[in-house]
């Protein structure tokens, strides 16, 4: 029995949010926070574990009920190990090429400590808030206890400033995953890391593994992600500084149509810009596995590495057919594992800003050599996006006729800036319903100008006869079913991975009958 520690460095909490610190707070009840879900239709009120129902929807499992503790219990693994960590979100200062940048994180870095287990292994994660304002952590991707999740009004009350609250769940699947706040437009900040659980079983065929986090990042630079916010729902005509994509001018890329809301100052690769890019050291024939994690909030990346291909071998943490690419494509949200086996000398390892002007950048080196800071080819020859992939037999999920279906059209658009799911916005109408044991059949239909990356708390889905995920690329017009078994009772979030589409409205409940 191993433990496993975490530790966050502490950073200086400098408890007075100061005068844009105020602003941000009464914005944020303005706006009643979407994505904190204080507007969820269902909750009358929060105790201090979670909601209390309406009496029409008394018989929804709640997220404190036996049921859930019962499917956890079956989760848990004779000698699993316990991981520990804390996480301080705060404020900190950032060095961004040279420009220091005040943002909030869970270290003194642009992502937060990486979290590290086993499959089956116990998480066990205090969060301590030294921010101004409010915060939660979602754990992206991970079936977990629903009252774990950490959707604040929904599966647990937010935690307020200078407030502790310790996640413990059972982490079951091995895979790439990432933990963020589900509160208002923080993700669009330093609030996320990494969380891999590794497959005790897994062969581990490669050398070495580098672990790429990819992010679109404004925070410090003359605007926050609540300014943006701000900037966006009161655009009506306002252009403000040609960073707010609105009307006409929606950015577009060839794969995806509408690209993106927001023209960011900057992408990072593993919190740095092009100008102060990493260096990824290796040796020539070496294979390394890549875990690329889209932290992004309004960027889809487009990767690839000069002078090679990439075999895409998971995505959403489960395993795929392993496919041989030029170039991948994530949304926000989407996780992919690569494998690649390294040339001499040095390459240029690019995510592209899909449709936006812009990309992050690294160097990877094995030998002597400037490597080239154009784009490399690569990015234009075989572009896969990961729903194209086929799952691994194993990740592959048995036919079955669905007992429910449920259609999702994703509407909305930037003048006014809302987007919604069946004509509502988020608290407008009532959950999607389920029950334990069924089929779930999910019809994503997009009716909107824009791609949106459908992601779904708690489970994964196949999408069609295709690869296992839990966050799923719906282009302009596409139709994407998605299937999932309906195994883990509770109140799970199904929205946009943009955080502005998801904060204006596109998200709506799933959840089980009792
Ligand atoms: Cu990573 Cu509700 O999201
Ligand atoms: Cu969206």
């Amino acid at each position: 029995m191993t433990n496993v520690q975490v530790e966050a460095e502490a950073g200086g909490l400098d408890g007075d949010a100061g005068e844009g610190g105020r602003r941000l707070l009464t914005r944020r009840r303005l706006l009643g926070g979407i994505m904190s879900c204080v507007g969820l239709a269902g909750v009358a009120g929060t105790t201090a574990w979670g909601p209390r129902l309406l009496d029409r929807e008394r018989d929804l499992v709640s997220p404190g009920d036996d049921v859930v503790r019962q499917v956890e219990a079956g989760r848990t693994r004779a000698g699993a190990a316990t991981v520990t960590a804390t996480l301080r979100p705060r404020p900190v200062t950032l060095d961004l090429a040279g420009t220091p940048v005040s943002t909030w994180g869970y270290a003194d870095a642009a992502s937060g400590p990486l979290i590290r287990g086993r499959a089956g292994d116990l998480i066990r994660v205090t969060v301590a808030n030294e921010l101004p304002v409010q915060t939660s952590v979602h754990w992206h991707g991970i079936a977990l206890r629903n009252d774990m999740d950490g959707v604040p009004g929904v599966t647990q009350a937010p935690i307020g400033p200078g407030k502790t609250f310790t996640y413990a769940f059972t982490a079951p699947d091995p895979g790439t995953y990432f933990y963020h706040p589900h509160f208002g437009v923080q993700l669009d900040r330093a609030l996320h890391g990494v969380l891999i659980v590794d497959d005790p079983h897994e062969p581990g065929d490669y050398d070495a593994e580098w672990i790429v986090v990819l992010d679109d990042w404004v925070d410090g630079t003359g605007r926050t992600p609540d300014q943006v916010l701000s900037a966006l729902t009161g655009m009506a005509g306002m252009h403000s500084n040609g960073m707010i994509m609105g009307g006409m001018e929606t950015m577009g890329s060839p794969l995806l149509g509408g690209a993106g809301d927001v023209a960011y100052p900057h992408y990072l690769l593993n919190g740095r810009p092009p100008g102060a890019a990493a260096t990824l050291t290796g040796r020539p024939g070496q294979r390394v596995r890549l875990r690329l994690i889209n932290a992004g909030s309004d960027t889809a990346f487009r990767v690839a590495l000069g002078g090679h291909r990439l075999t895409v071998t998971h995505t959403d943490g489960f395993p795929v057919a392993p496919t041989t690419v030029d170039a991948i494509l994530l949304g926000m949200g989407e996780r992919a594992d690569l494998l690649v086996t390294l040339g001499d000398g040095a390459f240029p390892l690019v995510a592209a800003a899909e449709g936006k002007t812009g990309h992050a950048y690294a160097v990877v080196r094995t030998g002597k050599g400037q490597a080239p800071a154009a784009r490399p080819a690569e990015l234009n020859r075989q572009v896969r996006t990961t729903e194209t992939l086929s799952p691994a037999d194993a990740a592959r999920l048995a036919h079955r006729a669905p007992d429910r279906v449920h259609r999702l059209e994703l509407g909305g658009g930037m003048m006014p800036y809302r987007w919604t799911i069946n004509g509502a916005a988020f608290g407008e109408s009532g959950p999607l319903r389920v029950r334990h044991g069924e089929r779930l059949r999910l019809e994503f239909v997009n009716r909107t100008a824009m791609f949106h990356p459908m992601h779904v708390h708690g489970h994964t889905f196949a999408v069609g006869g295709g690869p296992r995920k839990d966050t799923v690329i719906v282009r302009p017009g596409q139709n994407v079913a998605v299937e999932l078994e309906a195994d883990n009772p509770g109140q799970w979030m199904t929205h946009c991975h943009n955080v502005y589409h998801a904060e204006t409205g596109m998200m709506i409940s799933l959840a089980y009958e009792t």
